[in-house]
C-alpha cells in the first residue's frame, strides 16, 4: 500500500524543477505580493510561517514586504527551489523540512501562518488545522488561500502535469477536487477563528483562469485566531 504522504513528498520533489515555470500563482507574484501587503501590512515586523511553501512563492513575498519569515515542506525538492530563489532575490527565509501535522516549533511563535493551495492535498485538516492553533499567538492571523481545483467533468488533459500519483491516493485526501471559500469559512469556524476578510477581489486578473475551463472559484482569507 502506498504510503500518502511519501507518495506526495515524492511526486512534489519529482515536480519542482518545473512548478516556477507553470504554476500560475508564480507568474502572478507582483499580484499575489499586493495581496500579501494588504491582508499582513508591514510594519509591525511579524513572524510568520507559510505551511505547504514549496518553492517559496508566498514565504519570499512574505519576506520582501519587511516580515521575519519560516517556509515548511515535506519535499526536498521543492525546498531546493526555494532556497535557490531565496539567494538570487536576496531574501533572507529559513526554509525547514518537515511535515505540516508535526511542525518543529514552539506553541504561539508566530504572529502568523500561511498556507496556500496546500490544504486540498492533506490527509487529515482538521489535524493541520489544530497545530495552526497551536502555533499561533492568540490574535495571530491565519492566510488560507486555496480553490476548487477539479470537477467531475474536467479531463485529466486540463491538468498541467502528471496526476498518476495523485490519482492513488486522492480517495485519502478529503479535499482532494478543491475547496471553497464555504469549505474554508467551515474549518476556521470549526477551530475557533473568527473576523475572516477576503482579499481575493483585489486581483485584477484572475491567477488561476486556466483552471477547469476558466471558471475556477478560489479564495484568500484571513482570520483571527481567538484567545484562549
Ligand atoms: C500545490 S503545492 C503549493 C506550494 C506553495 N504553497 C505555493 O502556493 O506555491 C503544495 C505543497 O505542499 C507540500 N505539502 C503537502 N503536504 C504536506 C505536509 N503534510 N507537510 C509539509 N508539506 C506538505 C507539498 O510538498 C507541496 O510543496
Amino acid at each position: 500500500m502506498l504510503d500518502v504522504k511519501e507518495t506526495i513528498f515524492d511526486y512534489w520533489s519529482r515536480w519542482a524543477p518545473n512548478f516556477d515555470t507553470t504554476a500560475s500563482h508564480v507568474k502572478h507574484s507582483a499580484a499575489w505580493r499586493d495581496v500579501f501587503r494588504a491582508a499582513v501590512p508591514y510594519p509591525p515586523r511579524r513572524r510568520c510561517l507559510d505551511l505547504g511553501t514549496g518553492t517559496g512563492a508566498c514565504a519570499l513575498a512574505l519576506a520582501a514586504i519587511g516580515h521575519d519569515v519560516t517556509g515548511l515542506d515535506g519535499a526536498a525538492g521543492m525546498l531546493g527551489q526555494a532556497r535557490q530563489a531565496a539567494a538570487d532575490q536576496g531574501v533572507a527565509v529559513s526554509f525547514v523540512e518537515g511535515d505540516v501535522d508535526a511542525p518543529p516549533f514552539p506553541d504561539a511563535s508566530f504572529d502568523v501562518v500561511s498556507a496556500r493551495n496546500l490544504f486540498w492535498t492533506l490527509p487529515d485538516p482538521d489535524r493541520t488545522m489544530r497545530e495552526v492553533v497551536r502555533l499561533l499567538r492568540p490574535g495571530g492571523i491565519f492566510l488560507l488561500s486555496d480553490g476548487l481545483w477539479r470537477t467531475d467533468t474536467t479531463p485529466p488533459a486540463a491538468s498541467s502535469h502528471d496526476m498518476t500519483d495523485y490519482a492513488q491516493v486522492g480517495h485519502e485526501l478529503p479535499y482532494y477536487r478543491g475547496l471553497t471559500s464555504e469549505h474554508a469559512h467551515a474549518l476556521l469556524g470549526f477551530h475557533g477563528f473568527t473576523g475572516w476578510t477576503h482579499w481575493e477581489q483585489l486581483f485584477a486578473v484572475h491567477p488561476y483562469a486556466h483552471q477547469s475551463a476558466g471558471a475556477c472559484p478560489f479564495f484568500v482569507v484571513t482570520a483571527v485566531r481567538p484567545p484562549d
